[in-house]
Formats: structure tokens, sequence, C-alpha cells
């Protein structure tokens, strides 16, 4: 289950790199989809950038929609759907995606069944992580490996193979397939601000994310213990600092360009 409010707690971090991506894109669709829209306050953005389109927002979390239902208007909407098996009645001029795609599982075979959807002289643009060998995911594979926690299911740990793919890995995918990419890496350094309950940040971050499915398996007090462990190997990695707690962050951008007239 998604909580829009711990997510949206390091909005401004987590937005930056939707707008660095969407700085990239050119051209005027009439159809976009945001995939895996979230709380739909970007969305409204693609619906601001391109007021003449009809705009989509796609999330399979019924939290994460019930959030975005405040922006939709007569242009822009917003639908369940699972990105595995989502089938648009045509091909759309725009796929937009921002830090969605890597939850939903294969990228070797999601992202040409994707680009599949693009319509001729459409775009496909998206923006994934690429800090799975961080230390805030290796540390949490490493606490998830103890043997009090060993039988809990994590997400981060098939997320693995997708430190495989970098810019170039999508190039490769994408190219072949008709496709002129723009693809590059950007490491931001976040320094994140102390938050509120006076936690530690980074702490704070990953439970907005990966660590959503290892918490949904545990009770109260087993939840504490487990945050009180990893928590512990998060301060020593990225110790806090006056001016706020430094917290590298790789993204993988993607901008790709299906060949043809619109
Ligand atoms: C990290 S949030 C990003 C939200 C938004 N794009 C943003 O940048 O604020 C990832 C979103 O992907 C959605 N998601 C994950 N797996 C999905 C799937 N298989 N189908 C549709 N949405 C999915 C989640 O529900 C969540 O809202």
């Amino acid at each position: 289950m998604w909580n829009p409010q711990q997510y949206l707690q390091f909005q401004q971090e987590r937005d930056r790199p939707f707008f660095d991506l969407l700085a990239q894109v050119q051209g005027q669709p009439k159809t976009v989809a945001d995939l895996g829209c979230g709380t739909g306050h970007l969305t409204a953005a693609l619906a601001e950038r391109w007021p003449g389109a009809d705009v989509v927002g796609l999330d399979s979390s019924p939290e994460m929609l019930s959030k975005a239902a405040a922006y939709a208007t007569k242009n822009l909407t917003f639908q369940q759907a699972d990105l595995r098996e989502w089938q648009p009645a045509a091909p759309l001029d725009m796929l937009f995606s921002n830090a969605a795609l890597q939850w939903v599982g294969d990228h070797a075979q999601l992202i040409p069944r994707l680009a599949g959807l693009v319509a001729a002289g459409g775009t496909f643009a998206f923006q994934v992580p690429g800090n799975f060998d961080a230390p805030s995911h290796t540390l949490l594979a490493e606490v998830l490996a103890r043997p009090r926690w060993h039988t809990l299911q994590a997400e981060a740990r098939d997320k693995a193979s997708l430190g495989a793919f970098g810019p170039a890995e999508y190039v490769a995918l994408l190219a072949p397939l008709g496709f002129s990419v723009n693809a590059w890496e950007t490491t931001y350094l976040h320094l994140l601000p102390r938050p509120a309950n006076g936690g530690n940040a980074v702490l704070e971050w990953v439970k907005g994310t990966a660590l959503r499915p290892v918490l949904a398996q545990l009770n109260d007090s087993d939840a504490a213990e487990f945050l009180a462990e990893y928590r512990a190997e998060l301060a020593r990695a990225y110790p806090a600092q006056a001016y706020g707690t430094p917290f590298p962050f790789r993204r993988v951008f993607v901008v790709a360009q299906r060949s043809g007239q619109p």
C-alpha cells in the first residue's frame, strides 16, 4: 500500500527529475499518458505543458489515485490500471513516466512492450532510479539477510536486476525498435532536511518507497525493531550534518522518439 503523505515528505527532491526529464521533451502531443502517476500533481504539470492534449494518469494504487482525483479536469483524467497489462485503445503521442517503471518488473520485456504503444513520431520518456547498489539498498538487503528477518519477502531484492540497466542498455533496447534515443544519467546530491519527527532523514525517504513492502509484512513491534536495526546502519552510511543529510541519488533518464510522421 502506498502512503502519499510519506512519499511527498521529500516532494522537492522527488519532483526535480520529473522537470529535468520534461525539459528534454519536444513536440506537441495530442494524447499523453503518465505511467504510474502517483498523487497526480505532476500529471497536472503535463496537462499545463500541453493544454491542448488529452492527458491520462494511470496508476495501480487506489490510495495514490484518491489524491490525484483532485486534479482531474475535462482534459486530465485518471484511471486505475496495472502497467503490466494496460493497453490503450490506440497508440499514444506521449508516454511519460517518472520514478514508476522500476516497480513494474522485467525491463527487457516491459520497455519494448510500452514502446509498442507509442504512435509514429511519438515519444516515450521515462526516468527511473539507478541507485540499487547504493547503501540505502545494499544495507536494507543486508538487514533482510539476518536470521531474524530472512523469511521476509522484499521487492527490493527483485530489483537487483535493474542495476544492470543504465543509459546504454535502454538505448540498446529502444534504438533497434526504430527510436532515436537521448539517454543520460544524473547523480543528485540531495541535502535532506531533518524530518519533522526528528528521525533519520534517509530512513524517512526509504519508508516512502523501498521499505513499504517490508513494513507491510510486520506487526508494529517487529517493525519498530526492524527499523532500529536498519536506522543504525543508515546513520553510519549517511551521517547527518548541520546543513542536512547528504544523500547521493543516481537516476537514469530516457527520451525516445519513434520514427515516422505524427
Ligand atoms: C514512486 S511513485 C511515483 C509517482 C509519480 N510518477 C511521481 O513522480 O510523483 C511510483 C508509482 O508507481 C505506481 N505503480 C507501481 N507499480 C505499478 C503498476 N504495475 N501499474 C501501475 N502503477 C504502478 C505506484 O502505485 C506509485 O504511485
